[in-house]
């Protein structure tokens, strides 16, 4: 328990003081359970000052101190939904409600953005003064600062309370992050770790000129004192209060009855947490009912009538044990982080991409380095950057390897001009690895069972050169590798059997022609309707002009793939998948009618009778467009269940019309909108 304690008083020293925390909120969050366990099993050891109990937080010695009127208190957390409903039930027991009542007192869930609490005292209708929470009871005058963030009003309507303390979020979008990142990499300055950090450090900046170019933004969510103001009895009527005087209250606040309800939303939340345009770490709960809340109180850290239901976590820290290159089918060389086991965002993660050269550089990552890693959503994991205050002494800047770490150990280049260094040795066996995974995999002839794994061994073997050989595996030698009985090597034989009649656009994408997707091997395929006649046009002198001009080529394209046909090598390698028995012929084409033609219609949310894929070729089928985001060009929004909010709000603020299932059924039929 003194250790944890000692350990946490340190990271509360190191975020509030330093500003250069050394561990994530997850991993703070985590010593803080423990402790708080810990605690629970013991609790004649408890003792009132111990972390667990107190609202952490310190102020600067740069800004003036402010007293709060009333605290700003802390929240204590739920990480599942049992918790929540334990925390509903502890509130039913404390109001009094028997064993089979229940007491009526109102949720109400909103959003738990991730920045700056902040504390704006308005008199007479003026802002006097903004403070940050600092350590809940002492915070620190930012006025300055806070009178040039834009939402925030600097004078009330008239009528306004003649004290009111408005409470809430200051914080950066997503949007305004990302530039502020573009204009420091364009500044030479390092990149900034999170929104949420860029946000603390803008709105304590000493000239307040700097924090007005921040683009910062608020949330109100709350109120301190109140006097000469109406009535409230409701977290509602705040909220109506807060938005009749003009400030920005977050428009996903939702009012509900029970914890069930509170339940789905925090996990609505938590899997949509990335269509906002601004960072939430979870959602936050309250009891409605004002009396109600009187009557609940507070512990020393924080209120009862309230609780923040967590997300798991997205960042964590790490050990970042080395830095590696790895060799890909295109012969990209990609340094990646090498990191010690976390779980974050609901995976474990050892490695993460560095991308290129350039990349590492500008996060000067070293091996040896505490790292933040991040895995949000379906985004592959990142490493954000290194924890410079946990840095080592003595740790050396990274450099790129000058060899493959293939056994060929060829040169690696990285052309003049280039972000990306390579291995240009054909036969580097990395790169035949890469293509021949590629080739089988499932965008490409989908050859299940020869994975990763078996393509390694059968390299190694010599069983396996490049991708025409896996139409010349030796089965029987196969059969004697330890792990493939009869039933395994039927299954391959089958498998790659069933792949020579894929179709044509499967085969183009399998070929590993650079920059060749999906998309251009679909208009490649269906324009030439034969890969030999695909082939007659690259090879021809006005080749690349032909194949631009086709619709979803383009130069890039055409000239890649001009290249690769025109080589020796690959002219052989064709033949041999012909001997094989491959199939080069395009795709049949049924008549659909074309009712789309080039209209862009966007999907959100999940259909009923259509998966993604097949909603998307509906639509291209029929001459239109499936792009990922709505834009003046949208001709309409289809909306499943569970629809991104900010595509919505998009369609609202552009006029376009949203369509449920049925309505795009017909928009697919006639071309017309319901
Ligand atoms: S209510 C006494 N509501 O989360 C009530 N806090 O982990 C305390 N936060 O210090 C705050 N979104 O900085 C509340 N909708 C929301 C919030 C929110 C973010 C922050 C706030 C607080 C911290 C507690």
């Amino acid at each position: 328990m003194e250790q944890l304690r000692n350990e946490l008083l340190e990271h509360n020293e190191r975020y509030y003081v330093d500003e250069a925390p050394i561990i994530s909120d997850a991993d703070y969050d985590a010593l803080v359970r423990e402790l708080a366990s810990i605690e629970a099993e013991h609790p004649e050891l408890d003792t009132e000052d111990s972390p667990t109990h107190r609202v952490s937080g310190r102020r600067s010695e740069t800004f003036a101190p402010v007293v709060h009127s009333t605290p700003l208190l802390s929240l204590d957390n739920a990480f599942d939904a049992d918790e929540l409903r334990a925390w509903d039930e502890r509130i039913q027991r404390r109001l009094g409600a028997g064993e089979n009542e229940r007491i009526d007192v109102g949720y109400v869930a909103e959003l738990k953005i991730d920045g700056v609490a902040i504390s704006i005292r308005y008199e007479d209708g003026e802002l006097v003064q903004a403070a940050t929470r600092g350590d809940g009871r002492i915070g620190e005058d930012v006025t300055a600062n806070v009178r040039t963030i834009d939402p925030i009003p600097t004078t009330l309507p008239e009528g306004a309370p003649r004290v009111l303390e408005v409470r809430g979020e200051v914080f950066m979008s997503s949007d305004a992050f990302e530039a502020l990142n573009e204009w420091a990499s364009e500044h030479g300055h390092a990149p900034y770790i999170n929104p949420r950090n860029s946000a603390s450090g803008s709105l304590r900046q000493k000239d307040a000129s700097v924090t007005a170019r921040r683009d910062l933004s608020m949330w109100c969510y709350q109120l301190g004192e109140l006097e000469g103001g109406p009535t409230l009895t409701r977290h509602e009527d705040t909220f109506d209060l807060l938005r009749d005087l003009g400030f920005p209250v977050n428009p996903e606040i939702r009012t509900v009855d029970t914890i069930e309800e509170v339940i789905d939303v925090s996990l609505h939340w938590q899997e949509h947490r990335h269509d906002l345009d601004y960072e939430i770490d979870g959602v936050v709960t309250k009891v409605s009912d004002l009396a109600r809340r009187d009557e609940l109180g507070f512990t020393a850290r924080a209120p009862r009538w309230a609780i923040a239901y967590k997300f798991p976590p997205e960042e964590r820290t790490t050990e970042l044990h080395d830095i590696l290159v790895s060799v890909g089918r295109t012969g990209r060389a990609t340094p990646y982080a090498v990191l010690e086991p976390v779980f974050v965002g609901g995976a474990t993660v050892e490695r993460a991409t560095l991308h290129n050269e350039d990349q590492v550089e500008a996060k000067d990552v070293r091996p040896g380095d505490t790292v933040i890693v991040r895995r949000a959503g379906d985004v592959i994991p990142e490493v954000v950057g290194p924890v410079l205050a946990a840095r080592k002494r003595g740790l050396r800047r990274w450099t790129f390897p000058t060899t493959c770490p293939c056994p060929l150990e060829s040169t690696l280049v990285r052309p003049e001009g280039e972000a990306d260094t390579r291995c240009v040795h054909p036969e580097c066996p990395f790169q035949q690895q890469g293509a021949i995974e590629h080739y089988a995999s499932r965008g490409a002839m989908d050859i299940e069972g020869l994975g990763e794994r078996s393509i390694a061994q059968f390299l190694d073997l010599g069983l396996l050169s490049d991708i025409a050989s896996i139409y010349e595996l030796d089965f029987d030698r196969i059969l004697e590798l330890e792990g493939y009985g009869q039933t395994s090597v039927d299954n391959l034989r089958t498998a790659i059997d069933d792949s020579t009649r894929m179709p044509l656009p499967n085969l183009l994408v399998g070929l590993n022609v650079r920059h060749l997707g999906p998309a251009a091997a679909e208009a490649l395929a269906d324009h030439f309707g034969h890969l030999d006649r695909i082939v007659e046009a690259a090879t021809a002198d006005d080749g690349v002009d032909r194949l631009a001009a086709i619709d979803g080529v383009g130069p890039k394209i055409a000239e890649t793939v001009c290249a690769w046909f025109r080589q020796e090598p690959n002219q052989v390698l064709l033949e041999r998948l012909r001997a094989a028995g491959v199939n080069f012929e395009g795709p049949e084409r049924e008549d659909v009618d074309q009712t789309l033609e080039g209209c862009s219609v966007v999907v959100t949310g999940t259909l009923e009778n259509y998966s993604r894929d097949e909603v998307e070729s509906a639509i291209k089928a029929r001459g239109g467009k499936a792009p990922g985001s709505v834009s003046k060009k949208t001709i309409a929004v289809v909306a499943g269940e569970g629809p991104g909010a900010s595509k919505l709000t998009k369609a609202e603020e552009l006029g376009v019309p949203v369509l449920d299932e049925a309505g795009f059924e017909h928009l697919l039929e006639t071309g017309e909108l319901p």
